[in-house]
């Protein structure tokens, strides 16, 4: 069979790539300590776990559910974002749950793109944003962020450019693969640019409670609803990246917007799952405590592991990974990444996976047991080979 055209140019997801790569070797014998991907390997709270089951053992619990969702898990979503990011959302029309924030990005461009609209992708950034925009028929136009600006898009410099197609723009803060937490002074200017140009901000938030103090939220700012929608995710803050549960949040007309797209795409989630996510969104601080205080124990690791190899990093990173510039003797990050998986049998991500604004670094995950790491540790220090 021939693909559809829409797929030309759209590969296996590299992780999809790298990871059958992985089990080969581990079946070949070599026990790989995999510091690649972000999926938390901690469970959800236990009170999450005990609603899923009291509530999937009652007989009216498995027929079909509204497209917009449990009115519980918006309300609770409502709560959730007045408490922790002071923003207001009527839960009836300005909430839209998904499952998860990638669903999100894949919805948005089908809702908003014609064939040759233009989108602004950052340069590094998740791959998802590239795909999704071309899958739908769009072009991305990359914009690069650079560790001397603070990894903030240089506005500046977007403004030069002609943004007549553009109609959508991805940004995402703390940001993933940089660690970059925002500021106020940058949501501020993203708002402002988006109104200016007739662009629709489109903020992916799924990392705002990791390692992270001070969540916030890009429609906090005053008038954001006019040209932001926000994406967030239960998958890292509570532990929840199996059970797919996200949301979409804006204007009622953007939420509407969308609907028309998804309801012809999907029914609403397994009500358990909605009901148990809304008891996550109803944990207090001390459940992040308790998340982001094995976070910062791993994070220290990841600090010496990445100093053993000679690697160059800001402690000021929030979410779960570690982006650290690798030494000047590796050609990039794909051939550090490859003479530690091959000498050393641990595997960390090459940075130029996220563009090539990322092909001098690398990104270690922090989604592995201390243990792991330590062990990574003195794997990287008895390597035979250069470093
Ligand atoms: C920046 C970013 N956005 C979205 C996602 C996907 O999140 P979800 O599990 O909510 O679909 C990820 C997952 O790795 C991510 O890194």
């Amino acid at each position: 069979m021939e693909v559809a055209k829409r797929l030309e140019g759209i590969g296996e997801y590299y992780f999809s790539q790298k990871l059958r790569e992985i089990d080969e070797l581990n079946r070949s014998g070599k026990n790989i300590i995999n510091l690649g991907i972000g999926s938390p390997d901690l469970p959800p709270h236990p009170e999450v776990i005990k609603t899923l089951q009291e509530e999937a053992a009652k007989s009216n619990a498995h027929a079909y559910q509204s497209y917009k969702g449990s009115p519980v898990l918006r309300k609770a979503i409502s709560e959730w974002y007045q408490r922790w990011y002071n923003v207001g959302l009527n839960p009836d029309t300005e909430i839209l749950p998904l499952i998860g924030s990638k669903e999100g990005i894949m919805h948005s461009c089908m809702t908003w793109l014609d064939k040759g609209d233009e989108v602004l992708v950052p340069n590094p950034g998740y791959p998802t944003y590239r795909s999704a925009v071309k899958l739908a028929g769009g072009k991305c136009m990359e914009y690069v962020l650079k560790e001397k600006n603070n990894y903030e898009p240089d506005f500046a410099k977007l403004e030069k450019k002609n943004l007549k197609k553009v109609k959508l723009m991805f940004v995402n803060y703390p940001q993933m693969p940089t660690g970059q937490l925002p500021t106020t002074e940058l949501f501020e200017k993203l708002v402002a640019f988006g109104r200016k140009h007739d662009i629709l901000i489109i903020h992916d938030n799924p990392y705002s409670f990791i390692l992270n103090e001070n969540p916030m939220s890009l429609l906090s700012v005053e008038g954001a609803k006019d040209c932001v929608i926000e994406l967030n995710s239960l998958s890292k803050s509570h532990n929840m990246a199996g059970w797919r549960v996200g949301m979409l949040c804006g204007a009622k007309e953007r939420i509407d917007e969308v609907l028309r797209f998804k309801s012809n795409m999907d029914s609403g989630m397994f009500l358990p799952v909605q009901l148990a996510a809304a008891k996550a969104l109803s944990l207090g601080k001390e459940w992040q405590d308790e998340v982001n205080a094995v976070y910062q124990q791993r994070r220290e690791k990841a600090f010496e592991l990445l100093k053993l190899l000679k690697c160059k990093f800001s402690k000021e990173q929030a979410g779960m990974f570690v982006w650290a510039k690798i030494p000047a003797t590796y050609k990039d990050g794909y051939s550090l990444s490859d003479e530690v998986l091959y000498a050393s049998n641990v595997f960390v991500t090459p940075g130029g996976i996220f563009g090539n604004a990322g092909d001098r670094f690398i990104r270690v995950s922090l989604c592995a047991l201390a243990e792991k790491f330590e062990e990574a540790i003195q794997r990287i220090k008895n390597q035979k080979t250069k470093l």
